[in-house]
């Protein structure tokens, strides 16, 4: 086993309907449950790094983490920088141990998120290391966005196509109505697969990325409030539109909020029934395993990848 690219995982989910998991991780319980499962389903996996991960956690500890994972689990691993701003950064991971990097140039004009993806890609190609870019903008979505305003902040398909042509980049995150948290729709969730369906049309062999897709499922923004949480009107993207992308090219799914949503629904349920317990291991426990349940289920049902491996 190894710490390895996508490239041959990302070559195969674009052969065939899969998508691989990608989730972010924070600390050892969460690390432990995303693993588990993507063994018991003998799937593909990534576990990405994100700036507050780095801040919260430190980052020699979540590499040492994932390493750890990959030896107790014998999986091939994918450590990837989740939202890496700069090249500096960037470069940082690539130098300590990362197989796969975003560079988030998505806030630049065109010219300028080109000139820095490939600088990134440049450095990365030279030492074996797999880049993701960013085109066009993950905002809160409203349910009635109109065409002018989709135009301005979706992924424009030609652009698209331009994009990885010039950069050389191995995959590429998009916009097509997905957004951060767990509040992504006033109204009812929809996304662009008109759009999604034309970039793959023009760009068939990029691998396509997903940020935002967590599903926010119900039963834990449930359980999180019956146990004293405040998170009214949470609301993600449906499972079945997850299923739908991956046929259109979208290979990689990133998974956060979901993650955040089990883990604290344990927790508070934890808690709140056992209110003589403060040895931690006893509330991280059931939260690690509601990882588990939540990553298997998503790997088997949503993303169609088990047996992928
Ligand atoms: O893309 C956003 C991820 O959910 C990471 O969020 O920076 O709070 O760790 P974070
Ligand atoms: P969610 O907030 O939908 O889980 O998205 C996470 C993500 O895109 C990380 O890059
Ligand atoms: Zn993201």
């Amino acid at each position: 086993m190894a710490l390895i690219t996508s490239k041959e995982m990302f070559s195969k989910a674009l052969k065939s309907d899969f998508a691989v998991g990608a989730f972010n991780v924070n600390n050892m319980e969460i690390i432990q449950g995303i693993a588990d499962a993507a063994k018991a389903e003998n799937a593909p996996l990534i576990l990405q790094v994100s700036a507050g991960a780095r801040k919260y956690a430190r980052q020699a500890y979540l590499t040492k983490l994932v390493e750890a994972a990959m030896i107790d689990t014998e999986l091939d691993i994918v450590l990837h920088l989740d939202h890496g701003e700069d090249f500096e950064i960037c470069k940082q991971c690539i130098d300590n141990g990362f197989t796969s990097v975003m560079i988030d140039g998505s806030k630049y004009p065109l010219e300028e998120n080109i000139a820095l993806t490939k600088k990134v890609v440049e450095y990365a190609h030279a030492h074996g290391v797999v880049v993701e870019a960013e085109l066009g903008k993950l905002a809160g979505v409203e349910d009635d966005i109109k065409v002018d305003a989709k135009s301005a902040t979706y992924t424009d398909p030609e652009e698209a196509a331009y994009f990885v042509e010039k950069t050389g980049v191995d995959s590429l995150a998009i916009a097509i109505g997905t957004s951060h948290g767990a509040y992504k729709f006033k109204g009812e969730p929809s996304l662009d697969f008109e759009r999604l369906k034309k970039i793959h049309e023009l760009i068939p062999n990029t691998p396509l990325v997903l940020h935002g897709a967590s599903t926010v499922l119900p039963e834990f923004v449930n359980k999180a409030n019956q146990f004293g949480g405040d998170i009214p009107g949470a609301k993600g993207v449906p499972e079945e539109m997850i299923t739908e992308a991956a046929k259109y090219g979208i290979c990689k799914v990133n998974i956060d909020t979901d993650l955040r949503l089990a883990m604290t629904a344990e927790i508070r349920k934890f808690i709140s029934e056992n209110p003589a317990e403060f040895d931690p291991r006893k509330y991280l426990s059931p939260a690690r395993d509601a990882i588990f349940q939540m990553v298997q289920h998503k790997i088997k049902n949503v993303l169609k990848a088990s047996n992928q491996r």
